[in-house]
C-alpha cells in the first residue's frame, strides 16, 4: 500500500498503538503516542479501519523516549518502548478500565498498578524460534506481524548469560551442519530453543527439534555444559507436528532431570519443561502478596488452574487447608514434589480440568473462598455456572487477559460484585498486564 499520510494521535488503544482519524476511519497506528503527530504508512486496509506505522515523528509527546533496543523498529516484542515507563502503567490502567467497562459492563474502576523497581531484565524465561538462511541457523524474535526472525545480538528482556548461550548453541549447530526449521517447508532440525534461568542463576534448556532424535547430541551436550557448567537441565523436545505450538508431546532428558528449582516468597519449586511458572519473578511475589491479602482469613481454599503449586502453598501459610487444581499431569507431580519440598501438609492437589473437578470439590467440602488463575481464554461456562451455583464467599481472580476478565466479570455480576482489584505489571513496556480482583457474593 505505502502510502504515507500525517495523522493527530489522540488516544492510545489494548494493542499499545495509536489512534486516529483519517477519511472518516479510524487508523490504528504501530508507534505513536497520544497528542503527537506523525507521518503513517497504510498496511491494512478494510471497510472500518486501516491499520499503519509511524515512519516519523513530526511532534513528539513529552512522554516519548529513544527506546534503548537496536532491533525495536522491527520486532514484534516491546510495543511501549517508545514510551516513558509511568506513561506505560497509566496506558495499562486506562485500557483496562476502558475494557472492564465495554465488556464487563460494570461500574468499577481500578485505580493502582504495580509497577517494578528494576525493570530490565525480567524474564526468566524465554523460547527463541529458529531457522535457517543460506545454510546457516538464525534465531531471533519475531518480526512484528510475521514469521520472519530477526536475527539478535542481545535482547533487554532476558539477561546477558541468556543472550550469549542463545549464540553460543546457534554456532554449535551450524559446527554440526544441522539445520533450522522452514515452517513453511516443513523442514530443518531445530524449532526452538527455550531457556529458564532460576533465582540461583542455574540454567534448563530445551532443544525443541523436528525429528525424534537428535544427530551428535553427546558432543552438543558436553560442548554446552563445558561452557557452562551452571546448566543443570538439557532436554529434548520432539515436536514434528505442522503447527505453532512450542513443545510437542515427547521429550527426553539429554543432561540432568527434567527440572529446576525456583523459589517465590521463600518457598522452594520444582519445575519441569511442560510446567507454567510465572516469567517474572519479582512481579509474580508482588502479584502473589495481593492474592494473600485479597483472600484474607479464608478457611478452605481452592486455587484453580494452580501449576506447580505456588499460589497453592503460598496460601497454606494463612489458610486451614487448600486444594490445587490443574489439568498438566507433570505440573501436578511438581506440585506434589513441592509440597514435600517445602514440609507443607494443609494442601491437596487434584489432576483434571477445573470444569470437570470443581462441582465435585465443592460438594465434598465447605470452601469459602476460591483463587482463579485461568489461561488466556478465561473461565469455562461450567466453571461460571459452579461458582454462581455455589455459596462461596470471596473470589480472587487472577488474570492475564482484560478481555476475557471482563466477559467473566459480567457473567459472574448477577451473583458476585469487584470489592477490589489491582493491576501488576509483569511485562514491563509490552501491552501485557495481570489483573488480581477481590469478588464478593452479593
Ligand atoms: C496462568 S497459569 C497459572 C498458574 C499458577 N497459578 C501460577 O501462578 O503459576 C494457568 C494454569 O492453568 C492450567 N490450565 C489450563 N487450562 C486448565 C483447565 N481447564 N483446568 C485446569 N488447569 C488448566 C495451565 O496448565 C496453567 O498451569
Amino acid at each position: 500500500m505505502n502510502k504515507s499520510i500525517e495523522l493527530k494521535i489522540t488516544d492510545i488503544n489494548y494493542e499499545g498503538m495509536g489512534i486516529a482519524t483519517y477519511n472518516n476511519k479510524t487508523v490504528f497506528v504501530e508507534r505513536a503516542l497520544k497528542d503527537e503527530v506523525v507521518l503513517a504508512e497504510i498496511d491494512f486496509e478494510n471497510k472500518n479501519f486501516y491499520r499503519a506505522h509511524t515512519t516519523k515523528v513530526i511532534q513528539a509527546s513529552k512522554d516519548r523516549i529513544i527506546p534503548p533496543c537496536a532491533t525495536y523498529e522491527k520486532c514484534g516484542g516491546c510495543q511501549l518502548l517508545h514510551a516513558a515507563y509511568q506513561k506505560t502503567l497509566e496506558y495499562k490502567l486506562k485500557t483496562t478500565n476502558n475494557t472492564l467497562k465495554r465488556i464487563g459492563k460494570v461500574d468499577f474502576e481500578i485505580k493502582e498498578i504495580l509497577g517494578m523497581d528494576e525493570v530490565f531484565p525480567y524474564r526468566n524465561k524465554v523460547q527463541i524460534p529458529v531457522t535457517s538462511v543460506d545454510n546457516k541457523l538464525v534465531c531471533g524474535y519475531f518480526e512484528r506481524r510475521t514469521h520472519n526472525i530477526i536475527p539478535f545480538k542481545t535482547c533487554l528482556l532476558q539477561s546477558k548469560q541468556v543472550d550469549e548461550i542463545i549464540i553460543f548453541i546457534k554456532n554449535i549447530f551450524n559446527e554440526f551442519k544441522i539445520s533450522g526449521y522452514n515452517e513453511n517447508s516443513h523442514e530443518g532440525i531445530l524449532r526452538h530453543i527455550m531457556i529458564r534461568e532460576n533465582k540461583y542463576n542455574q540454567i534448563m534448556i530445551v532443544l525443541v527439534i523436528n525429528d525424534n532424535k537428535l544427530k551428535c547430541e553427546e558432543e552438543i551436550k558436553n560442548k554446552i555444559i563445558n561452557k557452562y557448567p551452571n546448566v543443570v537441565s538439557i532436554i529434548i523436545n520432539s515436536n514434528t507436528n505442522k503447527n505453532n505450538v512450542i513443545l510437542g508431546d515427547k521429550s527426553y532428558p539429554l543432561y540432568g532431570k527434567d527440572e529446576i528449582i525456583d523459589e517465590l516468597l521463600g518457598l522452594k519449586y520444582k519445575i519441569s519443561h511442560y510446567s507454567f511458572f510465572q516469567i517474572n519473578r519479582c512481579q509474580a511475589e508482588v502479584l502473589y502478596k495481593k492474592v494473600l491479602e485479597y483472600v484474607g482469613n479464608a478457611e478452605n481454599v481452592v486455587d484453580a488452574y494452580c501449576g506447580v503449586g505456588t499460589i497453592t502453598l503460598s496460601l497454606s501459610k494463612i489458610a486451614k487447608y487448600v486444594y490445587g487444581i490443574e489439568v498438566v499431569a507433570p505440573a501436578i507431580d511438581n506440585a506434589n514434589e513441592n509440597k514435600k519440598l517445602n514440609n507443607v501438609e494443609n494442601v491437596e492437589f487434584i489432576l483434571g480440568k477445573v470444569e470437570d473437578k470443581i462441582f465435585d470439590l465443592l460438594e465434598r467440602v465447605n470452601i469459602d473462598c476460591v483463587v482463579i488463575d485461568p489461561p488466556r481464554k478465561g473461565l469455562d461456562a461450567k466453571v461460571i455456572e459452579a461458582l454462581k451455583q455455589s455459596k462461596i464467599k470471596r473470589i480472587v481472580y487472577v488474570s492475564c487477559n482484560p478481555s476475557s476478565f471482563a466477559r467473566d466479570i459480567d457473567l459472574l455480576k448477577e451473583d458476585y460484585e469487584i470489592k477490589k482489584a489491582t493491576l501488576v505489571d509483569m511485562f514491563a513496556y509490552t501491552t501485557g498486564v495481570e489483573c488480581v480482583a477481590l469478588l464478593e457474593r452479593k
